[in-house]
Order: structure tokens, then C-alpha cells, then sequence
């Protein structure tokens, strides 16, 4: 049986884990070039299918290119407000969705499909684990940066062909993921949008089941 962390280590895996939060509150401070390049350096240590690490990280500090990216993700954030009823919508449009201009730093994280060619071992049946590839590799960066003590917010809130047009990036490639990263001045324990009584975890002994689904665990989780 090979184990090799101590116990200390394992408490700190589980306590990066535990204290990660999407953070949408920075200070201006700069980040340290050693600490950016340990996190990008964990996002591509991430599993991928096949091993194709369709990933590349464009690293944004230009605050015009920033308020750029910002002007985009407003927009669609008013025009994502437009299914709510009125009083659902006013509430929505005062939850902070992003921290684009504030944090001194923004990461697009792509995800290129094509690479690694038509014929990625295990990709056959499962087109999308390029994304989930992807998406591995920024839960990775997340924690790092946890762990460092700096803030990250993942932004979603836009259309690709915006972001691709501002930064460049080719049509075969998707910007999956802007990640505001910075210092904050609080780690909440509780994610913001259980705070503002928007959604609450779901009970854990419901997401479990065993040997067949629906059916609940015996022992108690
Ligand atoms: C794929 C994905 C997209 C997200 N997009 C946004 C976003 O556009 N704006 C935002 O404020 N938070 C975004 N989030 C953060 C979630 O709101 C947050 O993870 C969730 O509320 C739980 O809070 P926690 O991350 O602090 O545990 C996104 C998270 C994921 C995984």
C-alpha cells in the first residue's frame, strides 16, 4: 500500500479544499511573478484525456484589456438578468458576478478541442472530456491559490467570440474560463451565494448513493 503523506500534508490537502471560495473582492497588490508562476504551473500538472493538456493560459495585467473583458461580461450580465421575474432580477443585479477591474490580474484559461489530433485515447465516446480536462486543470489552480492565500473568482459570463476577439484567440479555440485572481481581505467560510440566500449545499447524505442510483448508502456518510 503506498502512502506517502504525512498526516499533516493530508490535513492541508482537505484544508485547501474546504477553504476554497470564489472570491469577487481584491486589493490592488500586485502578485509576486514566483507565486503566478507556481499556480499556471499547477493548472498544468492537471489530468487530461489522453494525456492532450488542451490548455493555454493568456496571463492579463493590461487594465485595458481588462476593462475590455469587463465591458464584455456586463453586458451579458444585464442580459442574463432578462428571465427572472422583476423582484428576482433587481435581486440578481445586485450580486456581484465578477472582479474583473479590481483584481491586478486575470487568467483565460482555453481549451483547444483539435489538439492531440481527431483521435485522443479515450475521447471517442465522450467528446466534452477536453473541457473536463480543462476544468481539472483550473480546480487544480484554485487550490494552489487557496493554499498560497490568494484569491481567485471564476468568470463565465460572456460569449466566446467577445473574449476571443479581444484576446486574440483563434476560432478553433475556446476561452473557457476568466479567473480573477488577486488579494482579497477575506476568506468567507460560507460561499457568497449561500450568504445572500440565493442557494445552500445540498445535503450530502442525498448526493450519495450506492451500488445502484437512488438507492441510499446503509452506513451512515
Ligand atoms: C464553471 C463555473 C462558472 C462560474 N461562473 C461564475 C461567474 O460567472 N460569476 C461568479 O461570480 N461566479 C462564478 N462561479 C463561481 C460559483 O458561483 C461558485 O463556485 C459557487 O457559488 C460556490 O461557491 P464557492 O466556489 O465559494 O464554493 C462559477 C463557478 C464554476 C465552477
Amino acid at each position: 500500500m503506498a502512502r506517502d503523506f504525512t498526516q499533516a500534508e493530508v490535513d492541508a490537502v482537505y484544508k485547501a479544499i474546504l477553504a476554497r471560495r470564489d472570491i469577487r473582492v481584491f486589493l490592488p497588490d500586485k502578485l509576486p511573478d514566483d507565486v503566478v508562476d507556481r499556480i499556471l504551473r499547477a493548472g498544468h500538472h492537471g489530468p487530461s484525456v489522453g494525456y492532450m493538456q488542451p490548455w493555454n493560459f493568456v496571463v492579463i495585467q493590461d487594465k485595458e484589456v481588462l476593462r475590455a473583458l469587463q465591458a464584455v461580461v456586463e453586458k451579458e450580465r444585464i442580459r442574463a438578468g432578462e428571465p427572472y421575474s422583476d423582484a428576482k432580477r433587481d435581486y440578481y443585479l445586485r450580486l456581484k458576478v465578477e472582479g474583473l477591474v479590481e483584481a491586478p490580474m486575470t487568467i483565460c484559461v482555453t481549451n483547444d478541442p483539435t489538439r492531440g489530433g481527431p483521435h485522443v485515447l479515450g475521447r471517442n465516446t465522450i467528446p466534452e472530456t477536453d473541457l473536463m480536462s480543462t476544468a481539472c486543470a483550473i480546480e487544480n489552480m484554485w487550490l494552489a491559490a487557496r493554499a498560497e492565500g490568494v484569491a481567485m473568482g471564476w468568470v463565465s459570463i460572456y460569449e466566446k467570440d467577445d473574449v476571443r476577439k479581444i484576446l486574440g484567440i483563434p476560432n478553433h479555440v475556446d476561452p473557457a474560463a476568466l479567473l480573477t485572481i488577486g488579494y482579497t481581505p477575506h476568506f468567507p467560510e460560507i460561499p457568497l451565494l449561500e450568504r445572500v440566500g440565493w442557494g445552500t449545499r445540498r445535503d450530502f447524505a442525498e448526493v450519495v448513493f450506492e451500488n445502484r442510483w437512488g438507492t441510499r448508502p446503509a452506513r451512515s456518510t
